[in-house]
């Protein structure tokens, strides 16, 4: 066979750029370089894993690429989910030398219980889109690592059940339904079985213009009858929705504002956490009406495409919640470096979206589990490489924020 020295030469070309950090630096997504680059890296097993998107490549190659598009797709022109990982070169590490980093704790307190780690799986909806195995191998994931997992309003398997493959019940994440009585369905149900916190979404509520995963929608000509059953909009394998019991009808006038957090707040004892604050004044607002902890999120770019990193908004919603309550973070997190800096910012623990699913997608359950060890390991070596043993130790003192800080919003 002739030798084609030009073919060879990109290749190698594309393989640099995609092992590149100042690609990742830059947030760009490996899966989206040229095939040609990822074919001869893609890892054939969990154990080969050097880092979190290892697994994207091959979650690119087993999902249908309407799937894939769901997982991958932010808003407009996706600028958003590539903010929330340029935010990330805005902090540099400040790190100590000649620390005894002996032994290292991760662990974390939060509403009253000790975590293992900061690290949290992120709601999710729809896991069986992404392997068979769906919510369950996640489930059993996070329970091997210890990590707390939230599940999905429009998740593809039962709470009960997912309480049961994580060995203690997990946190719900609320979409609320447009009647009243049904949104109490759910929240009891979560109740009932034991949930200890109601996660309300509240960033998809002006809509989202998700234009990439509508493209590749339209280019997938398979058709997936086992997703889809009824139609995109058919709720038959998310039983959260599909389990609702006809009720006295009990509509909502209009989305939800402020009034119906408080509703939330007294119509149960769970814990209420608010999820996609990103603003100083609703973290100040959120606290006044009695969230147990606030939660900045843009949805991993799948919301508004504001342009603004989760990462950056931490420091004004710490302000905002003035340690009354805690602060949790995600969208974009894919390195120990990216939760070390979250934490130092004044964020008690950190979620993880796709990159979870990256794993499942591509392993099952031990790629699930593989990508949380990787991000544990990474999360001690940035500590053991600060110098700092606890998760307490971690604060702004082991940051440099490169930007002057211009506050936005009210002072
Ligand atoms: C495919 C997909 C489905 C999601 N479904 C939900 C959901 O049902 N409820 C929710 O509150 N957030 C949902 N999110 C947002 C995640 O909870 C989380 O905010 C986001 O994924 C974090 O960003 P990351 O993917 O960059 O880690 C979804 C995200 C993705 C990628």
């Amino acid at each position: 066979m002739p030798h084609c020295s030009f073919l060879d030469g990109r290749r190698a070309m594309l393989r640099f750029l995609a092992a590149s950090p100042i690609l990742a630096g830059l947030g760009l997504p490996r899966a989206w370089m040229s095939v040609g680059a990822q074919t001869p890296d893609l890892i054939a097993a969990a154990k080969d894993a050097l880092d979190v998107f290892d697994f994207e490549a091959v979650a690119r190659k087993n999902l249908s690429p309407a799937h894939f598009g769901y997982l991958e797709t932010g808003t407009d022109d996706d600028a958003t989910v590539r903010a929330n990982r340029e935010g990330f070169s805005r902090y540099q590490l400040r790190v100590r030398r000649l620390i005894d980093i002996g032994k290292i704790s991760t662990s974390v307190s939060l509403l009253g219980a000790a975590w293992d780690s900061p690290i949290f799986l992120c709601p999710v909806g729809s896991h069986r889109a992404f392997h068979p195995d769906g919510e369950l191998a996640v489930a059993r994931a996070a329970k091997t690592g210890k990590h707390t997992v939230m599940l999905a309003t429009p998740s593809t398997t039962s709470i009960e059940d997912v309480n049961a493959a994580r060995g203690e019940p997990v946190w719900f994440q609320l979409y609320r339904r447009e009647d009243w009585n049904q949104t109490r369905q759910m929240i009891k149900r979560a109740e009932a079985a034991g949930c200890p916190a109601l996660v309300f979404t509240v960033d998809l509520l002006g809509g989202s213009n998700r234009l990439t995963g509508t493209r590749a929608q339209r280019r997938d000509t398979q058709s997936c009858l086992s997703c889809h059953v009824g139609g995109l909009n058919d709720n038959r394998r998310k039983p959260m929705i599909a389990d609702l019991k006809p009720a006295p009808a009990a509509p909502e006038v209009g989305p939800p504002t402020w009034e119906f957090v408080k509703r939330l707040k007294d119509a149960t004892p769970m814990k209420l956490i608010v999820k996609g604050i990103v603003t100083r004044e609703d973290a100040e607002i959120a606290v006044g009406h009695g969230v147990d902890v606030v939660f900045v999120s843009n949805h991993g770019g799948r919301a508004e495409n504001s342009l603004r990193s989760a990462v950056e908004c931490v420091p004004e919603v710490v302000a905002g919640a003035a340690g009354r309550v805690p602060v949790i973070v995600d969208s974009g997190f894919r390195r120990g470096t990216d939760i070390f800096k979250a934490l130092a910012l004044g964020a008690t623990a950190v979620g993880v979206g796709r990159p979870y699913i990256w794993g499942l997608a591509a392993f099952g359950q031990e790629g699930v589990e593989t990508v949380l060890s990787i991000l544990r390991r990474e999360l001690q070596m940035a500590m053991r490489q600060a110098g700092t043993t606890t998760t307490k130790q971690i604060t702004n003192a082991y940051l440099v924020d490169r930007l002057p800080t211009v506050p936005s919003g009210r002072q």
